[in-house]
């Protein structure tokens, strides 16, 4: 019988918590159940605050990864109701853990990468094996540690004739570029940018609303050119790969820096301009690193942005943008997925990372496993 894997996922957006409960239908997964939970407020603003340097961090952050422990377990509890399944039907979860710092190389050369889970906590309240730390060994193995998600893509989405290209937009922005898949070349992926992350934090701060439904306000302003080149002239964004990136770089204060010489614009006028840099950012990356690609399918919750959409199909007339529906997987399941896929990877002892995505030395066996 196939076996069964749990994926959890809650992402830069810090909008909660993603789970798929799926199985095995090599070389990807075919996923039976699927839950999204948002975060508590209190939680969320707590794991957003742990995003930058404050008082007190061991004690809140260790308090914050039971919190999150508890939240996941409660996606798992779901997920068994969802499928009628009892806990031993369930092989391992795959657990991502929520990111508050992404240091790759940085400081002494190897950095650190943290994201918080208690996950003997979790193992216990599911009595399941819980995967968990995916991101530390890659780091170790002098890799960017993200992103993660390629492997998965090309196993799940990739053509045996056509080369393809997948947009995960989450709170961050990342890239995989899919050979075909007889082919030998390598995949490529690697962190294009801010995806919903600041168009988010701008929605809240001026319409109180945690997200820009359809990007219908983006879509009401207009782009202002100025403040688009002050944005776009980013060093990140001229790097080459492999490169990931988080809210350490792209965060409130990154984005007042360079609204300051534009006081008094409209603030639809800076959420246009927003997702002009989120979507033309992403075209950029496509252009320069898929252009055998004739397909782009967008995944993440940034999926269901028609504005952000339409700007990714406006600056590749050549390309079709998809959702990652017409795929046969729902945006919102992708990177669950990913990370149920990786469990089973890690458990049959095999390599989840892509050297050639994450800059590592070679691939790895990712996480620590925590038996039922
Ligand atoms: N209907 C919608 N219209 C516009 N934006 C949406 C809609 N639904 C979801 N989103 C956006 O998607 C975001 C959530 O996406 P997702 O869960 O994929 O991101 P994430 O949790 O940051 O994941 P990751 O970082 O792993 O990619 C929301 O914060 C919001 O910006
Ligand atoms: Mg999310």
């Amino acid at each position: 019988m196939a076996e069964r894997f749990i994926g959890l996922m809650s992402g830069t957006s810090l909008d909660g918590v993603d789970g798929v409960l799926a199985e095995d239908a090599g070389p990807g997964l075919r996923v039976l159940a699927h839950v999204a939970a948002p975060f508590d407020a209190a939680l969320r603003a707590e794991l957003l605050a742990l995003n930058t340097p404050g008082d007190n961090e061991l004690h809140r952050a260790a308090l914050a990864a039971n919190a999150v422990a508890l939240a996941y377990a409660q996606v798992v509890q779901q997920l068994l109701q969802q499928a009628n399944w009892a806990p031993a039907q369930v092989h391992a979860i795959g657990a991502h853990g929520q990111t508050v710092r992404h240091r790759p190389q940085a400081f002494d050369g190897v950095g650190y990468t943290l994201q918080l889970l208690n996950p003997s906590l979790l193992a216990e309240r599911c009595g399941i094996a819980v995967v968990a730390d995916l991101r530390s060994r890659d780091l170790a193995a002098g890799g960017q540690g993200a992103p993660l998600v390629p492997a998965f893509h090309q196993a799940q989405f990739g053509q045996p004739d056509a080369a393809l290209a997948v947009l995960n937009l989450g709170g961050i922005s990342n890239l995989s570029v899919l050979p075909p898949s007889g082919q030998d070349a390598a995949v490529l992926g690697f962190d294009c940018g801010p995806g919903n992350a600041l168009l988010d934090l701008w929605c809240q701060r001026h319409r109180g609303q945690a997200y820009d439904a359809d990007g219908a306000w983006a879509a009401s302003g207009q782009v202002h050119a100025g403040l688009l080149a002050a944005l776009r002239a980013e060093p990140f964004f001229a790097l080459p790969p492999p490169k990931s990136t988080g809210r350490d770089l792209f965060h409130a204060d990154w984005l007042a820096t360079r609204l300051a010489p534009f006081p008094g614009l409209a603030p639809a006028d800076v959420q246009a301009t927003l997702a002009a840099l989120t979507a033309g950012t992403c075209v950029d990356a496509v252009r320069a690193h898929a252009p055998r690609a004739t397909r782009l399918a967008v995944c993440g919750g940034g999926a269901f942005n028609g504005d952000l959409m339409r700007r990714l199909q406006a600056g590749l007339p050549g390309l079709q943008v998809v959702s990652s529906q017409a795929l046969g997987l729902p945006p919102q399941q992708v990177e669950a997925a990913a990370f149920a896929w990786l469990a089973s990877r890690t458990l049959r002892g095999q390599t989840g990372s892509l050297a050639s995505v994450t800059g590592a030395r070679g691939a790895r066996v990712l996480g620590a496993v925590y038996p039922a």
